[in-house]
């Protein structure tokens, strides 16, 4: 075996967080050249240990070596002195600014905005980067944002980049050109680290793994000679079953009937077209498409979120009355049982407030219900406790601001908030962005405890073997368009995956 060199090692590494112990002594080795994944669950504290290279946060105790050399990290500018870079969870670009004036922001000395969009260009073409340095930080996709993010460490001649789970809001198509460019970035030389809760990711694009739990290191290993479960058992302490369970539906009832839905964009685009379905009581329905072929507007047409050109949206009470819901306004909507979770891409953007604890975020919910929750302080509290329980969310107490809380565990709060209110129908999408695969099982086996409750779920989800596992049907979205519904059991991957492609795959149904 040839020899590795460790372009980073950290000793004894401990940060504590008031009463938390983030990192505990941790030891690791970051070789030259290579792509680590680093992993562990929610609030594990790897996020942290990552910001004490990038000089966000400064180490309790310990030692870190770059290239041998012991060196004290401070602040984010001696992290780039030290050719380390980090993309982190949140993108910290200024909007009304373009690609190349905020790559070269915050850099000393004059810099000519032509030749910086030169350099910029020489490092797009040298490891496949697609960036108009002229292009409007508001006008760009995430990926391009993202994109931006990672020109601008590698402008600041980074050698060493963390991303901070990259791919937790990219499509697969995305995520795919994201790996191409680590690969050609860890071929030239460069040291990667990738934190991602998604297995197959770690699978397919790192060389080696670290595993963090309770903020200790638990140990590394070559990827290729581990697999998944061995990973999430080590993640987690003890062995975790990573099937899905689908009980079947029992007395499926029509519970939401959608009939030639039209949607347009302000902008005129079509989105939805012509879109019909049943969603029945006591079933998982799941929404299967690339990303942006109309799932957001769906589930928001039905929460009355979204204004629509034509069609019907059906709410059929239990003794068969129906109710349209188009035209009624989203409280109302709610009130009748119908409750939206929608975990966007920035999670802490949208329906939590950062600087509140848990209980109140959780009345944030219910005061939408009604005037008598807002004296009643009990039952956010008790709910906030709840979540807390079920989902395992690590924080001191449920009076603790949200935005001390790790990614994941925010969004623990935000999908059990939603989930543990839906008397009738559930809408979720994204559900489990950014959870760990242990949260993740956890969260579908609430969504599957609100089916056994007579709950019709409808489903929008990223990953397609969850879908096949978890659904009892699959509608299929392409383009706006339903490009057909099959049913869960015995659904083949590949024909959901040429239906999210085409239209006309077969109608099972
Ligand atoms: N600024 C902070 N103030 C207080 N506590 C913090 C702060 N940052 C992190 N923590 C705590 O430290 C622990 C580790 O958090 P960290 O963000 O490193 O986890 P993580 O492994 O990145 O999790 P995730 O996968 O959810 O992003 C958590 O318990 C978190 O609540
Ligand atoms: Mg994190």
């Amino acid at each position: 075996m040839e020899k590795r060199v460790a372009a980073v090692k950290m000793r004894n590494i401990t940060k504590t967080f008031g009463s938390v112990v983030a990192n505990d002594k941790v030891w690791l080795d970051i070789y030259k050249g290579e792509i680590l994944a680093l992993l562990g669950e929610n609030g594990s504290g790897k996020t942290t240990l990552m910001n004490m290279l990038s000089g966000i946060y400064f180490p309790d105790e310990g030692d870190i070596f770059i290239n041998d050399e012991k060196v004290v990290i401070s602040s984010p500018k001696d992290a780039f002195d030290h050719g380390i870079g980090m993309i982190h969870q949140h993108f910290k670009l200024v909007d009304v600014l373009t690609a190349a004036e905020n790559i070269i922001l915050g850099l000393e000395g004059k810099l000519d905005l032509k030749v910086a969009s030169e350099k910029i260009r020489q490092i797009c073409d040298s490891y496949g980067f697609d960036v108009d340095p002229n292009q409007k930080v508001y006008d760009m996709s995430v990926s391009q944002k993202q994109t931006v993010e990672i020109v601008k460490v590698l402008f600041r001649g980074a050698d060493i980049l963390i991303l901070d789970e990259p791919t937790a809001v990219l499509t697969p198509q995305e995520t795919d050109k994201l790996f191409a460019v680590l690969r050609n970035m860890r071929d030239a030389g460069k040291t990667i680290v990738i934190i991602t809760h998604k297995m197959h990711e770690v699978e397919d694009l790192s060389d080696r793994v670290a595993i963090l739990r309770h903020g200790h290191f638990v140990g590394d290993m070559p990827t290729k000679n581990t697999d998944a479960q061995e990973m999430t058992n080590m993640m987690v302490g003890h062995s975790v079953n990573l099937n899905i369970v689908r009980p079947d539906p029992v007395d499926p009832q029509p519970r939401i009937e959608v009939n030639g839905l039209t949607v347009r964009s302000i902008e005129g685009v079509l989105k939805l077209e012509d879109v019909s379905f049943t969603a029945m009581s006591g079933e998982i329905l799941g929404i299967a498409g690339i990303s942006g072929s109309g799932q957001k507007e769906l589930l928001e047409a039905i929460a009355g979120l979204q204004p629509v050109e034509s069609g019907s949206v059906c709410y059929i009470e239990d003794d068969g009355t129906r109710e349209e819901l188009l035209g009624k306004d989203p409280l109302s909507i709610s009130e009748m049982g119908v409750t939206l979770s929608f975990v966007p891409e920035d999670r802490l953007g949208m329906g939590l407030v950062g600087g509140m604890d848990l209980s109140d975020n959780m009345m944030l919910r219910s005061f939408r219900k009604g005037k008598s929750f807002f004296t009643d302080r009990k039952s956010p509290r008790r709910l906030a406790k709840q979540v807390v329980k079920e989902l395992d969310v690590k924080t001191p107490g449920i009076e603790t601001p949200v935005r001390k809380l790790s990614g994941g565990n925010v969004q623990k709060v935000l999908v059990g908030r939603e989930i543990a209110s839906a008397p009738k129908v559930l809408l979720t999408a994204y559900a489990v962005r950014g959870l760990d695969i242990n949260s993740s099982h956890t969260i579908y086996d609430l969504i599957n405890q609100q089916k056994q409750k007579g709950v019709a779920v409808i489903y929008v989800g990223e990953d397609l073997d969850v879908l096949l596992e978890l659904c009892d049907r699959i509608l299929v979205l392409c383009a706006g368009k339903v490009s057909g519904i099959v049913p869960g059991r015995g659904a083949k991957k590949r024909d959901v995956g040429m239906m999210m492609t085409r239209l006309g795959g077969n109608n099972n149904e």
